[in-house]
Formats: C-alpha cells, sequence, structure tokens
C-alpha cells in the first residue's frame, strides 16, 4: 500500500480539512457513518486525540484515531483493519482494541465485544403509555441531572455509556444534528424513569433514523416501559419523515435484543472490538 502512516496529536488546518472530506468521501461511498460519532466529532471540533493519516502523491488515503488513556482504542476511517498501521501503533501503545465494522479481515487478536447493528422499517405498533406515566420531551434545563442519574443507573455496567457527565450530555446536545422533538422522557410520579433519544441521518441518499440512546432505570425494568420508550421514540422518526431506523445493541444484550426482534428489527452488520498486544504480535511476527 503506497504512503506510510503518520502519527499526530493535533491536525494542522490543512490535514483537518483533508480528513474531514475524507471521511465524507467514504461515508458517501458507504451509505452509512465513516467512523463513529465521538471521533468525528474529535475532529470537527479540533480536540487533542491522536491522529494517524497516510498519505500518498499527496492525497490522505487513510485516517485512524486512537482515543483512551487506559485501554486505548482505534478506529479506522472505513471501519477496516491495516496490518502495517497495526504494527505502528504497537510501537507507542503495548495493547490497542481495534473496531472493524462488517465482515473485515481481521489479524488474529483477542474479541472482547460485538456491536450489531439493527434495522426496522416504519412505522411500529405503538406501546401506549401507561395510566398515570408523562411522556414528555427533553428540556436541557430541568432534566439534564436527572437524565444523567437515570441513564448511568441503566448503563451502569457498560463501557462506554454508564459514567456520562453533563459535559458529555452538552457536546452532544449543541451538535447540529441535536432535536429536542425526538428526545423523549417518561416520567412517573415526577420522576424521570425512562427515556429515548433518537437522530435523523440527513447525509445520505436515504435519509434514516437512529435509536440513540434508549433506558429504563433498574427500578423500572420489567414493566414494558422498554418497550414503551422505544416504540415512541421510533414514532418521533417517522413523523419528521424517515421510513427506517437503525440502532446499535451489544450482541451480549439479550435483553435489549430480545426487545428489538420482537418489534422486527433485523440484523445488518456485526462490529467487532479486538484487542491486539504487542508481545503476542511480537512473538508471532
Ligand atoms: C433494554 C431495556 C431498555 C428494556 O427495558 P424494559 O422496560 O426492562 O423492557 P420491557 O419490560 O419493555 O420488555 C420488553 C421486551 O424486552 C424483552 N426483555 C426485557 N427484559 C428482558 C429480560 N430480562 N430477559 C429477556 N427479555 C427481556 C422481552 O422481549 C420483553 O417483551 P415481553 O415483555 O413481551 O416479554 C432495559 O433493560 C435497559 O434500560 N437496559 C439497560 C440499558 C440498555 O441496555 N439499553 C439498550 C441499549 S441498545
Amino acid at each position: 500500500m503506497p504512503g506510510t502512516w503518520e502519527v499526530t496529536t493535533s491536525l494542522t488546518s490543512h490535514q483537518r480539512l483533508d480528513v474531514l472530506t475524507w471521511i465524507n468521501y467514504l461515508e458517501a461511498h458507504l451509505g452509512r457513518e465513516a467512523i463513529d460519532e465521538a471521533r468525528r466529532r474529535a475532529v470537527v471540533h479540533a480536540t487533542p486525540a491522536q491522529h494517524w493519516l497516510r498519505y500518498a502523491d499527496a492525497h490522505l488515503a487513510g485516517y485512524a484515531m486512537v482515543s483512551g488513556e487506559l485501554d486505548p482504542s482505534l478506529e479506522m476511517a472505513g471501519g477496516g483493519f491495516d496490518d502495517d498501521l497495526l504494527t505502528r501503533v504497537l510501537e507507542i501503545h503495548p495493547q490497542i482494541d481495534w473496531w472493524t465494522r462488517g465482515p473485515q479481515a481481521r489479524d488474529s487478536g483477542v474479541d472482547l465485544r460485538t456491536l450489531q447493528f439493527l434495522r426496522v422499517d416504519l412505522p411500529v405498533d405503538l406501546e401506549p403509555i401507561p395510566a398515570g406515566a408523562l411522556l414528555r420531551i427533553f428540556d436541557p434545563a430541568r432534566d439534564e441531572v436527572a437524565w444523567l442519574e437515570q441513564n448511568n443507573a441503566a448503563f451502569a455496567s457498560h463501557p462506554e455509556q454508564g459514567a456520562w457527565r453533563r459535559g458529555d450530555l452538552d457536546a452532544r446536545t449543541r451538535e447540529p444534528w441535536f432535536d429536542p422533538s425526538g428526545f423523549l422522557v417518561l416520567e412517573i410520579d415526577g420522576v424521570l424513569v425512562a427515556s429515548c433519544w433518537t437522530k435523523v441521518h440527513e447525509l445520505y441518499e436515504e435519509r434514516f433514523g437512529e435509536i440513540y440512546v434508549v433506558s429504563v432505570h433498574p427500578q423500572y425494568q420489567g414493566r414494558r416501559l422498554g418497550r414503551v420508550m422505544v416504540t415512541q421514540g421510533l414514532e418521533t422518526l417517522r413523523r419528521r419523515g424517515v421510513a427506517s431506523a437503525g440502532l446499535f445493541v451489544d450482541d451480549s444484550n439479550l435483553s435489549a435484543r430480545a426487545l428489538y426482534d420482537s418489534l422486527g428489527f433485523r440484523l445488518v452488520r456485526e462490529d467487532h472490538l479486538t484487542r491486539f498486544t504487542r508481545e503476542v504480535r511480537g512473538s508471532s511476527a
């Protein structure tokens, strides 16, 4: 493959433009997000990160980002795997967790997680709101603290979503795609017990919706509130004119998968997180 991988912790304005163009090009080509939303946000807002770039004939031909300190993880724009990049990254990090999207060839490593991308056609049957419960739109001024509490409790054991702080929420509600009419909360006796946050992906030939985050406080699970929130969230997407919606779910999350399965979601793709370590690779190279 022409060009070598170079690393930098801050992109020049020229590089940043190249990366954004490259990501947009891949997205148009693939018809889906080329890189995880948090990583894209780090490029857009030029926040510090470890960027890997491969130029060939003065054109950017590869981009990847490493993020996280304790267990650093990497994703290459387009969701692929690259042997040369792995070698270079392991010169810096003793261990790296690599996200590949879809059926990509991967070197040998240890599988850590499998994320399923599911999709459903709209509309789906609406689960009625139980008597005494109030479904309403998220109000940042009033709901931030309660939502963080509810969502963190529901995702307590989740590697990315269980420890959100105000800044994580604010960063997303300030994004151009944020639409409060697609962010629903459910109250019972004045307590925020469940929520469903949706998102519309605009920049594709066929616009589509996403269930971005959905959760029910553990004390309220098993009362069909998850079904209420997912179906009502899908309804907000239908009202915004999209014909299908997708979501990501860990393949180990059996309760959520059973819920999505019963609503007609089908598997589109599986993404894998694979751990590579310098020691193992060094001895097998
Ligand atoms: C997934 C989640 C939203 C489901 O909410 P819930 O209110 O507990 O689920 P419901 O009572 O509405 O159940 C709906 C369906 O989900 C499935 N389900 C729910 N709990 C289940 C369990 N413990 N085991 C198996 N299936 C289960 C069933 O299909 C159920 O349908 P049924 O009631 O007709 O049998 C909730 O468990 C949660 O917040 N989990 C943590 C956060 C999370 O994983 N979110 C989804 C990320 S993709």
